[in-house]
């Protein structure tokens, strides 16, 4: 198949959270079994220079398109450039004017005002250079609401173009909290007549929303676990569009995310103090866990339980959660690690943790991957109590790493992780801890009940190699993208989505 994959970023070139190691991951996953894949992501100069880089090196294309955006004519350039190993294309859409900036996204707290016409943009350069490149894609997937507008574009304007006859729209979702939602004269960036902006299709209350537009025109949908594609059409988890989500509820699927194991496994990882597998962690996992403390400053320890989280610092991740559990749990002999930024309110309050409890808790603001690794490794505890969780990748890489994670049973994380209850145990599949109600005094109860277990040493074992050994690979969630997209061309083909 030809498949080209939008998303707004991916590494190693750029990366706010998860859906950079998605769309990276999934696109060579793709690739290795055997079909063409080109990936689409805007050229964001300062991010690929922050991340060491050499934008220089991108081979430049020779096509150049000119992108209407309102009244607005802007030239979209093109660099080309691949992923070490790998088949897939990559390539980066380049118009300095809104990519070549600090962030992704936002700067000091507050998004950059155009961010709706820097997607829309982004998404009509990825429609006109699959158009220029005679790329005749089987499969055009798009992620999140910065591509919401593609599924939208090839029905409207490209679906009886040449090499557009027999395409179909792809689209996942993951995070219904993030909806691109714009005040409705933004309807005239997009281009697209004005008869589209209704409740069944790109109007939501009176705003634009590029997320729903995602929803709608595609052939399928796809979200990033099967618990949170039932989870997002009630009105708990939907942020206002479970009603559509529901009315599309046969075009909608979850798929689990794999793991890159070649970016996470504890086996090769470069960046960790040993190198170590389900048969060596015992003695691999002590000596990151002493260069851990060490990096972070806190006593070497060995056995004392070190307990740690690497996020945003969002409410969506459960940080008051794991602040009011983290009181009470520091009265006992324990250590705590934290890497994040976020929201103000939660970096303070977890340097004020750090500064009160300098023996115990160390805390760093900031985006660190290769630290990120280091404490993947050298954690015994991971905490994930996110409010809701699309998929989560942490709880997986620390499961890839043997350590043990403490999670809320929602989205990927009910998916993930088995709790280590009586026929869990028996029946070998418990790899971690798992609590319903979202409560702080749950979750400490949860990390009494892991700490407990910590020290009991055989268990505790288990419940590692339970984690280690399963397969958390791209392998099997390539394969339902590939039966979603044979699903997408049937729909094409019948007309009947
Ligand atoms: P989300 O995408 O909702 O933020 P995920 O668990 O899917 O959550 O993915 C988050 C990704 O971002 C993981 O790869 C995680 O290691 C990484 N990450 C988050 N915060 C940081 C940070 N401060 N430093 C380094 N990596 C981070
Ligand atoms: C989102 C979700 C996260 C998911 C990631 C990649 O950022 O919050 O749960 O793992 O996308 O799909």
């Amino acid at each position: 198949m030809k498949i080209v994959v939008a998303s707004s970023e991916a590494i190693p070139f750029a990366k706010t959270g998860g859906l950079a190691d998605v769309a990276s991951a999934l696109s060579k996953a793709l690739a290795e079994a055997g079909h063409e894949v080109s990936l689409f992501l805007p050229c964001y100069p300062q991010s690929i220079a922050k991340r060491g880089l050499n934008l220089d090196e991108f081979e430049c294309c020779p096509e150049k398109v000119t992108i209407s955006v309102g009244s607005k004519e802007v030239e979209a350039s093109l660099r080309k450039t691949g992923f070490p190993g790998s088949n897939a294309t990559v390539y980066l859409v380049e118009q300095p004017r809104y990519f070549d900036r600090p962030e992704l996204y936002h700067e000091g707290g507050r998004d950059y005002q155009d961010n709706c016409e820097r997607f829309i943009f982004f998404s009509r350069a990825v429609m006109a250079f699959t158009e220029k490149l005679n790329l005749k894609p089987d499969i055009i997937h798009s992620n999140d609401w910065q591509t919401g507008l593609i599924p939208a574009l090839l029905k409207i304007e490209y679906q009886d173009r040449p090499g557009f006859e027999k395409t179909a729209a792809v689209y996942t979702i993951h995070n219904m909290a993030f909806q691109g939602q714009y005040w409705h004269w933004d309807m005239l960036l997009t281009g697209i007549d004005w008869k589209y902006f209704n409740r069944h299709q790109m109007e939501f209350f009176g705003q634009l929303n590029l997320l729903k537009t995602g929803i709608v025109f595609s052939q399928m949908i796809t979200t990033v676990s099967p618990t949170y594609a039932k989870e997002i059409r009630t009105e708990q988890f939907g942020y206002g569009l479970h009603g559509v989500l529901d009315s599309h509820a046969d075009r909608l699927v979850g798929i689990l995310n794999g793991v890159d194991t070649t970016d996470w496994n504890p086996e090769i990882d470069p960046h960790i103090a040993a190198n170590y597998s389900a048969q060596t962690v015992k003695e691999g996992k002590p000596l990151c866990k002493a260069n851990l403390q060490e990096r972070m400053g806190l006593p070497q320890k060995p056995d004392v339980p070190l307990l740690g989280a690497i996020s945003r610092m969002t409410d969506q991740k459960g940080f008051s959660l794991i602040l009011d559990a983290a009181e009470n749990l520091l009265a006992t002999d324990v250590q705590m690690v934290f890497l994040g930024t976020g929201d103000p309110y939660h970096e303070a309050s977890f340097s004020e943790l750090a500064r009160r409890f300098p023996d115990k808790v160390s805390t760093l603001i900031g985006f660190d991957e290769i630290l990120a690794h280091q404490i993947e490794a050298g954690l015994d505890i991971f905490l994930m109590p996110s409010a809701f969780e699309p998929c989560g990748l942490n709880q997986m890489y620390s499961l890839i790493y043997g350590t043990v994670p403490i999670v809320h049973e929602v989205g990927g994380l009910a998916d993930s992780v088995v709790d280590a209850s009586g026929d869990n145990l028996e029946n070998g599949t418990a790899n971690g801890f798992s609590f319903w109600h979202f409560d702080a005094t749950v979750l400490y109860r949860q990390m009494r009940r892991a700490i407990d277990m910590y020290y009991d040493q055989p268990l505790w074992s288990q419940l590692m190699q339970n984690g280690m050994t399963r397969d958390w690979s791209w392998k099997h969630s390539a394969q339902n993208y590939l039966s979603v997209y044979q699903q997408a061309l049937s729909f094409r083909a019948n007309n009947a989505e």
